[in-house]
């Protein structure tokens, strides 16, 4: 029997290693990372995965040196006028998560732009978590629920998991199957906590932008290997 997999969770780590090995500004790795991110969304595509969640700028990456943060934007700025294109093309539906007043304007406008352009497209979805922390989404889901309980719109008796997760800048997307983090380190970065409460685990020592669809599959062909209990016996 295969476990089910319809949805996996990426933290892209490693850029910065991958760059300082190469004696290469911080921002070299950025770049690089973002043309892997086109490649894994087509493989993931391909591969059968009907979600792909991608952690690109965390709420905690502001505190990140001027130069690197306006080199992440810039970068952002050209994927978001030519690059995810190809991802368009590709029938790849394009969701942005996360805080979207901590970023600039001209950026907001393009990603809304982009969304509302795929919204009908079917073969994968995509999230891309930029200026995003789990904790500020989860306060963020209960100051909603707060204000709506308050002015009579829901009852306490109709808060369950499911009106929950509608809550949340997830909302429609399956939680994760599968969480995988690159470049060694094994942690969750405030990433997904509501979402990622039965998800299998891989972690790999590649740094992101050595990241490939081999390895995507490698991983893939593992996480079929687990038996997923739920907390069952
Ligand atoms: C973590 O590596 C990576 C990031 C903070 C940024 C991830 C961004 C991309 C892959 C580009 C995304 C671009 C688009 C267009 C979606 P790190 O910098 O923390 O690496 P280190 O731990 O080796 O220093």
């Amino acid at each position: 029997m295969t476990n089910k997999l319809e949805h996996i969770a990426v933290i892209m780590d490693g850029n910065g290693r991958w760059a300082a090995k190469r004696g290469l500004p911080r921002n070299a790795g950025h770049k690089k990372g973002a043309e892997v991110v086109i490649e894994v969304a087509k493989a993931a595509k391909e591969l059968g995965v009907k979600f792909l969640t991608l952690y690109a700028f965390s709420t905690e990456n502001w505190k990140r040196s001027r130069e690197e943060v306006d080199g992440l934007m810039n970068l952002l700025r050209e994927y978001l006028a030519k690059d995810f294109k190809e991802l368009k093309e590709n029938d790849v539906r394009i969701r942005f998560i996360g805080e979207r007043q901590m970023l600039a304007d001209d950026i907001v406008a393009k990603m809304e732009e982009l969304e509302k352009s795929t919204a009908q497209n079917k073969s994968l979805g995509l999230q891309i978590a930029l200026s995003y922390g789990s904790r500020q989404e989860i306060l963020h889901a209960v100051k909603q629920i707060a204000a709506e309980v308050k002015s009579g719109d829901i009852s306490l008796k109709d808060i369950d998991e499911q009106t929950f997760s509608a809550m949340l800048y997830t909302a429609g997307v399956p939680d994760p199957d599968l969480v995988i983090r690159t470049s060694g380190e094994q942690r969750i970065s405030n990433y997904l906590l509501w979402q990622i409460a039965y998800a299998e685990f891989f972690f790999t020592k590649t740094l992101w932008p050595d990241f490939n669809k081999n390895e995507l599959r490698e991983i893939i062909e593992n996480y079929q290997t687990r038996e997923r209990r739920y907390g069952k016996a």
